[in-house]
């Protein structure tokens, strides 16, 4: 155990991170230099292109004589759960900072909770490269100071790096042997939560004790846990207990992520590899749960699980429909093979009058939500129609409580709509602190505190979650250039002065595009609506009103008028006069086939263009 380091980087997102592991795999030797490519462990086609890690795989190095296991923590709040687990499966962490853009929200959000689960973390600057000029040098000492401050170091034990030309990279992987702790047992997991008791598991015969801290899918081998071993010994001998869907399987594999997957004779304690768990059903192997081996039946040990598990909870949820009917189940089998590589994805069959049978998803957030819009499109060529993000609500009633998440739910008389409210924490540089204020009422924050962190504000408010999930992101990054951050965490729920608004096309609501708004914005909210809809949506063969409703109550209104009709070339004469007679009585046909639903085909990019403030 004494030469196994486990560690992760803790960043902002794109400060660098995937970079600078692509040096460490080449430095090590794990990638030779032939096949190395940029951001190699990001492993899906999306996160190459768009350069953010949704999913960076772990990779175990060989490096001085010591093994070196790096594992990923999701950078954004929407995975706050996932990088916890992630955060529990090492000892230490680099938090790196990019120079050009100092320390951000995330870079905070992930450090407290690094330093909240008692990882070593070391300070590193990055992108180094881009400050060679002797007027620079200020610069990067004033940040090694901030970065320092943070981390509660000296300002020499902050390394200066470049994740692109490898510079400082090798020293910094130097002090990472020295300076992380090898792997302890699962004690520190405890401390934290001493309600727990860690009844002496290592006096077990034979079996091993780990953490899942991700899973995935592998087209031959079935679903695989990735796994640190806090004590013991794991074999494919032996039988696995996974603790939360209290289930038994027979092992089938276990084995080192090199960083392709490769097997190996067992796992022991310290170290990070994946277990092929020989179960079918991606939904019994969660993030956070612990697995438990032994050469029997696995009975006795249920007093020994991990603390910390949480089970996953959707709070952001988007309804899918396939633009085509026909391709109701491409979209079900695509979304099945998305869950089985994103635990955290609930799906579940929905329907709508309008765009016919489809899938409500529940995501962890905005980002997992495009993040997985994007990939059915592109992985899985599913062309889908969405609805609004929802969150769930809470109805009071004169008689009871209900729980609603589509607005289309709420029932004809309540007393109140209660919303999930989150925590949310911004950093912004002095330069753009007056840009963000106005942000604050739209967003509708409450109970505000600024704190001042080194030069920069932090901004401290609560928020409903519905705002954060509608467009806060892109409106804080254009009012602050980008310099702004943000980090948030699900907080509790509040009573909200909101009221349900519906959309009315050629007389019809149209299912799917019903919201609940603040009430003192709904007028200007309906009203953008409407003209928006009218810019957007095709002009059909008759004249469609569009509207907004509010209680029984127009608010808006706009006309989409008919296209001017094209009845085709007859000719100089007029043509065939019973040619003419049957194409008007087919038009006539499909007119009133179209009327009769509306035909409202709300395409991914609308409904982006809609949802934005
Ligand atoms: P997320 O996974 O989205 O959090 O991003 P990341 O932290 O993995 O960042 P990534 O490695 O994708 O780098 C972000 C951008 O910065 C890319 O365009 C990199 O090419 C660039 N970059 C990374 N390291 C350096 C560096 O040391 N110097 C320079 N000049 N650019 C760098």
């Amino acid at each position: 155990m004494n030469n196994i380091r486990n560690f992760c980087i803790i960043a902002h997102i794109d400060h660098g991170k995937s970079t600078l592991a692509d040096r460490f795999l080449e430095i090590t030797g794990t990638v030779e230099k032939r096949n190395m490519r940029a951001q190699y462990l990001d492993q899906l086609d999306l996160e190459r292109e768009r350069g953010i890690t949704i999913k960076m795989a772990p990779v175990r190095m060989e490096y001085s004589g010591y093994i070196l296991n790096l594992i990923d923590t999701p950078g954004h709040s929407d995975f706050g759960y996932e990088v916890s687990r992630a955060l529990a499966a090492v000892e230490g962490g680099i938090l790196l900072v990019d120079a050009t853009q100092g320390i951000q929200a995330q870079t905070l959000a992930n450090f407290r909770s690094a330093k909240a689960s008692g990882l070593t973390v070391l300070g590193a600057i990055n992108k180094i490269d881009l400050f060679k000029n002797p007027e620079d040098r200020e610069t990067i000492s004033r940040l090694q100071k901030e970065v320092a401050e943070l981390v509660g170091s000296t300002e020499d034990e902050v390394f200066l790096v470049s994740g692109k030309t490898g510079e400082g990279v090798m020293e910094l992987l130097d002090e990472v042997i020295r300076r992380v702790p090898a792997p302890e047992g699962p004690h520190r997991l405890f401390e934290k939560n001493t309600s727990t008791e860690d009844s002496g598991f290592s006096k077990m015969n034979g079996g091993g004790r780990a953490l899942i801290f991700d899973s995935f899918y592998d087209d031959h081998k079935g679903v695989m846990a990735s796994v640190r071993v806090f004590d013991g010994e794991i074999n494919p001998e032996q039988n696995v207990y996974l603790a939360a869907p209290d289930t038994v399987s027979k092992i089938k594999e276990v084995g080192y992520f090199k960083p392709q997957i490769r097997a190996s004779k067992n796992l022991k304690t310290g170290e990070i590899g994946y277990i092929a768990t020989g179960i079918k059903d991606t939904s019994l192997i969660k993030i956070g749960d612990t697995a438990i081996s032994a050469a029997h039946h696995p009975d006795k040990i249920k007093s020994f699980i991990l603390p910390g598990y949480k089970e996953p909870r959707p709070v952001v949820f988007v309804s899918f429909y396939p633009e085509e009917n026909d391709d109701y189940e491409l979209l079900k089998k695509s979304l099945e093979k998305l869950k089985l590589n994103d635990s955290a994805l609930t799906i579940e069959p929905d329907q709508n009058e309008v765009l016919g049978r489809g899938y409500k998803v529940g995501f962890l957030g905005r980002l997992h939500f495009e993040i997985t819009a994007e990939r059915l499109k592109r992985e899985y060529k599913v062309e889908t129609v969405s609805t609004f993000p929802s969150v769930i609500y809470k109805i009071k009633t004169n008689r009871e409580w209900l729980t609603i998440i589509k607005p289309e739910e709420l029932p004809m008389e309540y007393e109140e709509i209660w919303e999930p409210i989150v925590k949310i924490a911004v950093l912004v540089p002095p330069k753009y602190l007056q840009s963000v204020y106005p942000l604050q009422a739209r967003f509708r924050f409450t109970d505000i505190t600024t704190e001042t962190f080194q030069d920069q504000t932090e901004i401290r408010a609560m928020m409903p979650l519905a705002e954060l999930v509608s467009d806060f992101d892109d409106q804080l990054k254009s009012a602050t250039a980008g310099f702004a951050s943000f980090s948030y965490e699900i907080a509790d729920y509040a009573k909200a002065d909101i009221v349900k608004t519906d959309i009315l096309v050629a007389g019809d609501v149209v299912p799917g595009l019903s919201r609940f708004l603040p009430r003192n914005t709904v007028e200007k909210e309906a009203r953008r609506m409407v003209e928006k809809l009218k810019e957007t949506l095709p002009r059909q063969q008759f004249a469609q009103p569009i509207q907004a409703r509010v209680n029984g109550k127009f608010i808006a209104r706009e006309d989409i008028p008919a296209v001017k009709k094209q009845l085709g070339n007859f000719g100089k004469n007029g043509g065939d006069r019973t040619r003419k007679m049957k194409l008007w009585a087919k038009q006539k046909k499909g007119k009133e086939r179209l009327q009769s639903r509306a035909q409202v085909r709300i395409t991914p990019a609308i409904f982006k263009e809609l949802i934005k403030k």
